[in-house]
C-alpha cells in the first residue's frame, strides 16, 4: 500500500443532489482506504454538518452497495458557511467550519457539488482548509470541466420524457411545453431537446420571441403536423424578460460597485495577500436563485434552521398560455422537475464518478489540494479551484449542438 502524508479526509455533498453522488463517494473512499490507508469521515447535510459537527464513519462497509444508488448517503443542504442561518441570524461560520475540520484532524475536505459548492469550497480553501472538489450537477454548468456527473443520467431521463410526450401530443393534436431543469444554463434542454426531437428548443442563453415560436408551430400545422413539442429550459426568457433582467442586473452591479468603492476608500490597502484573496472570494455573488430561511424538524430534536430555495411557479405556464392564444392550438405544460435528479445513475455516470472519485483520492494522497477534479477530453485532471469558483459554463450561442439543432429545422426561438 502506498504511504501518504494525508491521514484523514472528510467528505461532504452540498447543493442539489443528483444521480452519481454515492458512486463518487464510493470511488473516493474505496481508493483512499484501500490504496492509501487514509481514514474517511462523512460529514452530514453539506456545510451545515461541518459547522454543527455532525459526522458518520465512512468505512468500506458504509460505501458497500451504493454504486447504483441515487441521492446521497451523506444528505445535502444549500447552506453556505459564510451565510448560515444560526439562531435567528445569518452568520459567517467560515472560521467555525475550518476549526471544526481541524479539530476532527481532517487533512483535506472533499466537497462534491455544483457551481455554488465550488465557490463555497474555495472560500474554505482561502480560509486555510485543504480542499478538493468534484464537479456534480445535472446542469453541466461548471467552469473548466468538459462535463459534470449527473448530467448524463438527467439527459437520458429528459430525453425519454420527450419521447413519451410525443405520443400523447399526437393523439390530442396539442402543443406540449416541457420544462427542463438547468438553472441558468441550457445544456440539459439543448441535449434532451435534440435527442428527443423537440420542435422548438428555448435556452436561457438565447432569449426567445413568442411570435416567432408561434409562427414556427403554425408552419408545422400547414405542413400537416398534428402536434408540437416545445422544450423550454427553466431559465429561458422572452426578449422582454431578458431586457428587464439585464436592466435590473446593471442597476444591482452599480449599487454593488458604489458600496465597494466606499468600503475600499475606508480601509485602503488590504493587509496581506491572504486577505486580498479572501476578499475576492467573498465578493462573488452566489444568490442567483431566491432562497429563504426555514425551520425544519430533523428527528426528535427541536426545529433547526436551513436555507431553502423558494418554491417557484413553472415558468413554462406563461409560455404555454401565450402559444395557445397565438396559435389557436390547445397547449399543455409538463414540468420534469426533480424527476430529472432522481433514481439510479446511468452506466456512463457510474463510470465517470468512479474515475473522478478515485482520482481525487490519488491527488489527495499525493498532497495535491486546492483543486477541482475535472474532465478534459479523455482525461481526468486537477484544475485550480480558484479558477473555477465564481464562473458558470453557459451554452455558447454558436455551439456545434446549437448549429446541429438549427440544421435539422428546430426553432431556437430567435
Ligand atoms: O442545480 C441543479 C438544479 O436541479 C437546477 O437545475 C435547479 O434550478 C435547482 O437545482 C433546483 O433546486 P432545488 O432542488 O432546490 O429545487
Amino acid at each position: 500500500m502506498a504511504k501518504s502524508k494525508t491521514r484523514c479526509i472528510g467528505v461532504l455533498t452540498s447543493g442539489g443532489d443528483c444521480p452519481g453522488l454515492n458512486a463518487a463517494i464510493r470511488g473516493v473512499v474505496k481508493a483512499a482506504i484501500g490504496s492509501y490507508g487514509i481514514k474517511c469521515v462523512g460529514i452530514l447535510d453539506g456545510f451545515r454538518g461541518l459547522v454543527e459537527n455532525r459526522t458518520i464513519a465512512l468505512d468500506d462497509r458504509a460505501v458497500s452497495g451504493v454504486l447504483t444508488m441515487g441521492g446521497t448517503i451523506l444528505g445535502t443542504s444549500r447552506d453556505k458557511p459564510h451565510k448560515m442561518p444560526m439562531g435567528g441570524k445569518v452568520c459567517d461560520m467560515t472560521a467555525v467550519a475550518v476549526e471544526n475540520a481541524k479539530r476532527m484532524q481532517i487533512d483535506c475536505l472533499v466537497c462534491l457539488g455544483g457551481a455554488g459548492t465550488q465557490k463555497n469550497a474555495n472560500r474554505l480553501s482561502v480560509a486555510g482548509l485543504n480542499v478538493v472538489t468534484l464537479p456534480k450537477t445535472i446542469d453541466n454548468d461548471i467552469w473548466n470541466t468538459d462535463t459534470t456527473f449527473g448530467f448524463d443520467t438527467a439527459l437520458d431521463i429528459a430525453s425519454e420524457a420527450i419521447d413519451r410526450l410525443h405520443t400523447t401530443a399526437t393523439s390530442h393534436q396539442r402543443i406540449i411545453v416541457v420544462e427542463i431543469m438547468g438553472h441558468k444554463a441550457g445544456w440539459l434542454t439543448l441535449g434532451a431537446g435534440i435527442a428527443g426531437g423537440a420542435d422548438v428548443i428555448l435556452l436561457p442563453e438565447i432569449p426567445y420571441d413568442e411570435e416567432k415560436v408561434a409562427e414556427h408551430l403554425l408552419e408545422r400545422g400547414r405542413h400537416g403536423k398534428r402536434f408540437s413539442i416545445v422544450a423550454v429550459a427553466e431559465g429561458a426568457r422572452s426578449l422582454e424578460e431578458a431586457k428587464a433582467a439585464a436592466e435590473a442586473e446593471s442597476a444591482k452591479a452599480a449599487r454593488k460597485k458604489d458600496k465597494k468603492d466606499k468600503k475600499d476608500n475606508r480601509d485602503k490597502k488590504p493587509k496581506d495577500d491572504h486577505e486580498a484573496r479572501a476578499k475576492k472570494a467573498a465578493e462573488i455573488d452566489d444568490d442567483y436563485t431566491p432562497t429563504e430561511t426555514v425551520m425544519i424538524k430533523r428527528g426528535a430534536g427541536a426545529p433547526v434552521e436551513a436555507t431553502y430555495h423558494s418554491v417557484q411557479e413553472p415558468k413554462a405556464s406563461r409560455l404555454a398560455r401565450a402559444l395557445q392564444r397565438l396559435t389557436g392550438t390547445e397547449a399543455r405544460v409538463t414540468t420534469l422537475g426533480h424527476v430529472q435528479r432522481g433514481g439510479s445513475p446511468s452506466a456512463s455516470d457510474r463510470l465517470l464518478c468512479t474515475r473522478l472519485g478515485t482520482t481525487a483520492a490519488e491527488l489527495i494522497a499525493a498532497g495535491r489540494y486546492g483543486c477541482m477534479v475535472a474532465v478534459k477530453g479523455d482525461d481526468i485532471v486537477p484544475v485550480p479551484l480558484d479558477e473555477v469558483a465564481g464562473k458558470l459554463k453557459l451554452v455558447p450561442t454558436d455551439h456545434a449542438m446549437v448549429r446541429s439543432a438549427r440544421l435539422v429545422g428546430t426553432c431556437m426561438g430567435d
